[in-house]
């Protein structure tokens, strides 16, 4: 059966490759795409977004530019990660452009035109996902799942030690996503196993495009790598597209969250009552747990085809 998709993305190198799967995968109908800052400006993440539909030739999905700053604050960048303009490879800068509508604004129309066919997957800052919340309150009860890549329930933050990047870069709206919208939150307790051999990558990088851009994509600078305790770079965008192939990818569990939006050193941190002790029943399903041999099946069937 297929699935529709509207992907909110801050491309960014792992938001690439979970939008190269997407479109390479048939099961997946990529209805639009809106971006946010995050990875890096909202300029780059919305002219990469292009430049990575131009690459599969797909520019037919809709580009719609959203939010290029936090609720409160200003993005903390990431272009260390992902390279000075965002996203890594040598790809030419686009001929093509975002619509004439808020990513915020095209997530509602995504909603309205789609209705229960739609799942929602954000990856980046939940700006523009909170944002449509705030226009549109029942969202979530128009579209079958939201998905979010974000957060470390039970374990360690990536950019301070409490923090996952999407929900310390805009906490607000990750507190108001977490608690409006009974999300599948994909966080690092996962994401952190959903990684890919180097000697993979090395393959991708002798092949011809497409699949030599993908290797650029998952080739994390080393300081990078470490995050994930091991040598293997951890694809954290790609394992919530890949889980909607393969339901055995990732395991999810029912518990109340929260987000914590002090401004002290654990702003952005999940408030995860874990044992129940608060007496707030379940609002939303986390995943656990990847199992990394089923993550790495999905990428490899799917990009030999490439
Ligand atoms: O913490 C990982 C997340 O932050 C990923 O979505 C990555 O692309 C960055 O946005
Ligand atoms: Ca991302």
């Amino acid at each position: 059966m297929t699935q529709a998709l509207h992907l909110d993305v801050d491309p960014g190198s792992d938001d690439a490759v979970m939008i190269a799967l997407a479109l390479a995968l048939p099961a997946i109908e990529m209805t639009g795409i809106s971006t946010v800052a995050g990875n890096s400006t909202i300029e780059n993440t919305t002219r990469n977004a292009c430049r990575i539909l131009e690459l599969f030739d797909r520019t037919d999905v809709p580009v719609a530019r959203g939010c290029g700053e936090p609720m409160v604050g200003s993005f903390e960048t990431a272009e260390w990660v992902h390279g000075p303009n965002g996203i890594r490879g040598d790809l030419p800068d686009p001929s093509t452009g975002p619509i004439n509508r808020h990513g915020a604004e095209f997530i509602v129309d995504q909603a309205r035109e789609y209705g229960d066919e739609l799942s929602i997957v954000a990856v980046g800052p939940m700006t523009n996902l909170a944002t449509a919340l705030a226009l549109e309150p029942s969202l979530p009860d128009m579209v079958a799942n939201i998905y979010l890549m974000g957060g470390a329930a039970m374990t360690t933050g990536n950019v301070t030690p409490m923090a996952e990047a999407n929900f310390r870069n805009d906490a607000v709206a990750a507190r108001r996503v977490v608690r409006g919208t009974r999300p599948k939150m994909v966080g690092l307790d996962a994401t952190h196993d959903a990684t890919v051999p180097l000697s993979r990558i090395d393959e991708y990088k002798r092949a011809t495009q497409p699949l030599k851009t993908v290797g650029a994509w998952l080739e994390y600078p080393e300081e990078v790598r470490k995050f994930g305790g091991g040598e293997e770079p951890a694809v954290h965008d790609a394992a919530v597209v890949a889980h909607l192939i393969d339901d055995s990818v990732l395991e999810f569990e029912p518990y109340h969250l929260d987000v914590d939006t002090t401004m002290g050193p654990s702003r952005g941190a999940v408030v995860c009552d874990r044992w129940a002790v608060t007496g707030n029943e379940p609002n939303a399903d986390v995943a656990v747990a990847a199992d990394t041999e089923r993550f790495r099946s999905v990428l490899v069937e799917t990009f030999e085809r490439l």
